[in-house]
C-alpha cells in the first residue's frame, strides 16, 4: 500500500490503472478509522481491482464553532488498519492541495440538504458535495462506498451523481455498531465513560421504534413520540431532531409506507451524535 499526498501523483496512478483496464473502488473518509470505515474498504476490495481510500479532514464541511481543529487524527494507525482491510492507495492531501489560495468553486445540492442535519448545519452538505465532487474527479472511481450511518449524506450524494450525470455507482453500506448498539463514529472518542453510557439511548430508542413497526405500528407521530420520550428520559441527552421520512426524498411521512428512514441527532454534552434505522413497510 502507498500513501500519496499530491493530486498529480494520484492521477498518474489512476491513469496507469485505467490503461490496464482495472476497476477502481473509492472510500472517502476523514480518517481516525474504525470498523465502520473498514467495512467500506472490505466491500470495495471485493468488487474492484484497485481500492483508493482518501483521508482528509475537510474544512469546508465544518461550520463556525464546530470541531474541525479538535477532530481526531491518527494517520499511522489509519495506514496500518486500512492496508489490512485491503486498501491499495491512501490519498492524504494537505488543505492547500485541495483548496489552494483563491479557490472559489462549490457544488451544492438544494432541497434535500435543507432538512434533518442541514437545519442545524446549514453549510455542511455544500462542503461535503464540493469535496466529494473534487475527489471523484481526481480518483475517477467506478464505485464509491458510503455508510448508511450518514443516511442523509448518502441521499445527497446519490442526488448529486444523478443530477450531474456522473458515471459512478454510489454503494450504500450498513451501519456498523459496537456490541452494545452504539453506532461507531470517530466522534465517540469525545465521550466520557458516563456520556458513552448515556449515548446508548440513541440506538435503544431506534430499536424500540423498529419493534413498534414490526408489531404493525404505522403512525409516525406515535413512533416519534416514543423515541422523544425515551431520549428525554436520559438527563445527559439533548435532542437536535427526530424525524421519520421517506428514505429517498427525505420528505416527512405521516403514515409509514415504502422505504422509511428514522433519523435522529442528539447532543451528549458538547458532542453531537447521529444515528438512524431503515424499515421497509
Ligand atoms: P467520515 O465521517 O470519516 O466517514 C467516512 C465514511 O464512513 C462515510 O461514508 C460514513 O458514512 C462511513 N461510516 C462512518 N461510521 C460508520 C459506521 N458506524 N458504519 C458504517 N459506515 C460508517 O463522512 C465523511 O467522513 C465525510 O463527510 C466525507 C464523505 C469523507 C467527505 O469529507
Amino acid at each position: 500500500m502507498i500513501i500519496i499526498k499530491t493530486i498529480k501523483e494520484l492521477k498518474n496512478i489512476i491513469r496507469s490503472n485505467k490503461k490496464q483496464g482495472h476497476s477502481i473502488g473509492f472510500v472517502p473518509t476523514m480518517g481516525f478509522l474504525h470498523e465502520g470505515h473498514l467495512s467500506l474498504i472490505r466491500a470495495a476490495k471485493k468488487e474492484n481491482d484497485l481500492v483508493v481510500v482518501s483521508i482528509f479532514v475537510n474544512p469546508t464541511q465544518f461550520g463556525v464553532g464546530e470541531d474541525f481543529e479538535a477532530y481526531p487524527r491518527d494517520l499511522d494507525n489509519d495506514a496500518k488498519v486500512s492496508e489490512a482491510a485491503g486498501a491499495d492507495v491512501i490519498f492524504n492531501p494537505s488543505i492547500n492541495e485541495m483548496y489552494p489560495e483563491k479557490y472559489q468553486t462549490y457544488v451544492e445540492v438544494l432541497e434535500i440538504t435543507n432538512k434533518l442535519c442541514g437545519l442545524s448545519r446549514p453549510t455542511h452538505f455544500k462542503g461535503v458535495t464540493t469535496v466529494v465532487n473534487k475527489l471523484f474527479n481526481i480518483v475517477e472511481p467506478d464505485r464509491a462506498y458510503f455508510g448508511q450511518k450518514d443516511a442523509q449524506q448518502v441521499a445527497v450524494l446519490q442526488k448529486m451523481v444523478l443530477d450531474l450525470n456522473m458515471n459512478i455507482d454510489i454503494i450504500p453500506c450498513p451501519i456498523v455498531r459496537e456490541a452494545d448498539g452504539l453506532a461507531m463514529s470517530s466522534r465517540n472518542t469525545y465521550l466520557s465513560p458516563e456520556q458513552r453510557n448515556a449515548a446508548l439511548i440513541l440506538s435503544k430508542s431506534l430499536f424500540t421504534a423498529k419493534d413498534m413497526i414490526n408489531k404493525g405500528g404505522r403512525e409516525a407521530a406515535e413512533i416519534k413520540e416514543t423515541i422523544i420520550k425515551m431520549i428525554n428520559s436520559e438527563p445527559l441527552a439533548a435532542i437536535d431532531y427526530v424525524e421519520i421520512v421517506d428514505a429517498l426524498s427525505l420528505n416527512d411521512i405521516p403514515t409509514l409506507k415504502g422505504s422509511i428512514l428514522i433519523a435522529l441527532a442528539v447532543k451528549i454534552g458538547k458532542t453531537r451524535l447521529i444515528d438512524n434505522i431503515r424499515a421497509e413497510v
